[in-house]
């Protein structure tokens, strides 16, 4: 291993020291890790990303303009929070580069360790410097995802940009990040903020639910603006929800005081949080989004012009740190720098029980062990905020996020007023998978609506057939 990046890893079995020039061997414990194309590789086996799938740089628009571009806005917003050169630089999930790039050519940086947790990115990445002329001497590429692996008080700079919120135990990641900080170092990283984005998704709903019989949207576009809208929905809805998360690309969506709980959690002394960018900054958002969102070029103007004609709106409701669709956090050891606080808070409606109405089909039948199982299917509106779908059935209970947009659901109610449907869009289960169960021949089960703060609703009683089969329990008139 090269002086330079043995002299800021550590093994992460025994935390000894690596050999320099052996290729990557604890001087200690003579475990060796894997060096691939000139990378050192400190992820597990099973280390993966969905972002591999896809063309990123295509999907994303990136290009060394873009990038360099990046790079000064960042610059910019940090004034002289950034040094003007670097010893040691991390930078935790670059992808191919886009941050990369711009600031090994705009910051004077004499070593940089370069990770991500896909060495595909990181050859992507590679690519880019070299074309792009960087020297390669003082820079590093190593996959992590988290491995105890960093040398404490090493880094002069840590940046993360757009990973954090992939990253399940991001608290844990913190605090390795934390120690791996000099004292008088700085660590930035960048994330959506989830306010904006609450914001944001609110209005495109209501422009959905306005295209319904508009002849510009064909029915392929207001399909594919219902998956993103299903996407986005999920991510914020389920903020925090690890059974429904975990297995998806994007695991959170933070706010600010969610950012500085954890980040004082983790050991930095100091957050600071700026926006990233100015007030018209939600426009330009969904201008960005909108061609990711595939839609045709009639209907993406139309979104774009209906969404400048309800501004401000609800973006009128935030705070002035929450008017930029993501958020550089400024990260310090030590305590002396300022966290401006949100004022922000969620009106909590009091009042009646409320009503629903739902379309559920309960299908049981038999894995590939011979156990039982069971899934639901179908939709539940009510004027409260329903989460889950739950079956409780012999003292378990099993739950079923409501996360899908159901625009036949939504046409018939919204024509007939009969909820309040603002909350409701999102009222379908989909794709679920079967449950196993732990049946001990019960047949009486019970149907609940679980509400957004914990609350549950008997919906109806249902009787399981005893052999493999499907029962459907509606109400369409709410009461
Ligand atoms: C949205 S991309 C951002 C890439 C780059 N920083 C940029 O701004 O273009 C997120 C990156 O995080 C990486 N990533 C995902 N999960 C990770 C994890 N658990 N640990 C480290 N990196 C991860 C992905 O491979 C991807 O390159
Ligand atoms: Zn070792």
């Amino acid at each position: 291993m090269h002086p330079d990046l043995a002299a800021l890893l550590i093994c992460p079995e025994c935390k000894g020291g690596f050999a320099f020039d052996a290729v990557a061997t604890c001087g200690s414990c003579a475990r060796s890790y894997p060096v691939a194309d000139g990378i050192v590789s400190m992820t597990r086996a099973d280390a993966y990303t969905a972002l591999d799938e896809i063309d990123y740089d295509a999907v994303y628009r990136l290009s060394s303009d873009a990038s360099h571009a990046f790079v000064r806005s960042c610059l910019s917003m940090l004034g002289d929070r950034m040094p003007s050169t670097i010893d040691t630089f991390l930078e935790i999930g670059a992808g191919t580069g886009q941050f990369t790039l711009g600031f090994l050519k705009q910051v004077p940086t004499r070593t940089a360790v370069v990770t991500d947790i896909s060495s595909s990115m990181l050859g992507a990445c590679r690519r880019r410097l070299v074309e792009n002329g960087v020297p390669s001497a003082g820079v590093h590429f190593v996959t992590w995802d988290g491995a105890d692996c960093l040398r404490r008080d090493a880094f002069q700079l840590i940046a993360g940009f757009s990973v954090l919120h992939h990253v399940l135990d991001f608290q844990t990641m913190l605090a390795t990040l934390a120690g791996a900080m000099r004292q008088n170092g700085i660590a930035v990283f960048l994330e959506p903020n989830y306010r904006f984005h609450l914001a944001l998704i609110d209005t495109v709903c209501e422009i959905f639910v306005a295209t319904q019989d508009d002849p510009c949207w064909s029915a392929e576009d207001r399909l594919a603006l219902s998956d993103w809208l299903f996407e986005n929905n999920t991510n914020l809805r389920f903020r925090g929800d690890a059974e429904v998360l975990a297995g998806r690309e994007d695991k959170h969506l933070f706010d600010g005081d969610q950012l500085a709980h954890a980040a004082s959690a983790a050991g930095f002394g100091s957050v600071e949080l700026v926006p990233f960018g100015g007030r018209s900054e939600c426009y330009v958002a969904l201008e960005v989004y909108s061609n990711q969102i595939g839609l045709r070029d009639e209907a993406r103007a139309d979104l774009l012009d209906r969404f400048s004609r309800l501004l401000p709106g609800n973006f009128g409701h935030l705070a002035d740190e929450d008017l930029a669709p993501s958020t550089l956090i400024v990260l310090r050891r030590d305590g002396n720098g300022n966290r401006r606080r949100s004022a922000n808070q969620v009106p909590i409606r009091g009042g009646a029980a409320p009503r629903f109405a739902y379309d559920i089909v309960i299908t049981t039948g038999h894995d590939s062990e011979g156990e039982w199982t069971l899934t639901a299917q179908g939709w539940v509106l009510g004027d409260t905020d329903v989460r889950y779908l739950a079956i409780s059935l012999d003292g378990a209970a099993y739950r079923f996020p409501v996360q899908a947009i159901r625009p036949d659901v939504n046409n018939a109610f919204n024509a007939r007023r009969v909820h309040p449907l603002r909350r409701s869009l999102f009222c379908g289960v989909a794709g679920a998978t079967p449950r196993r169960l732990t049946w001990t021949g019960g047949r009486a089960a019970g149907l609940l609506a679980v509400a957004a703060d914990g609350r549950e609703f008997l919906l109806a009683q249902v009787e399981l057939p005893q052999q493999p089969g499907i029962v459907t329990t509606t109400r369409v008139e709410a009461t």
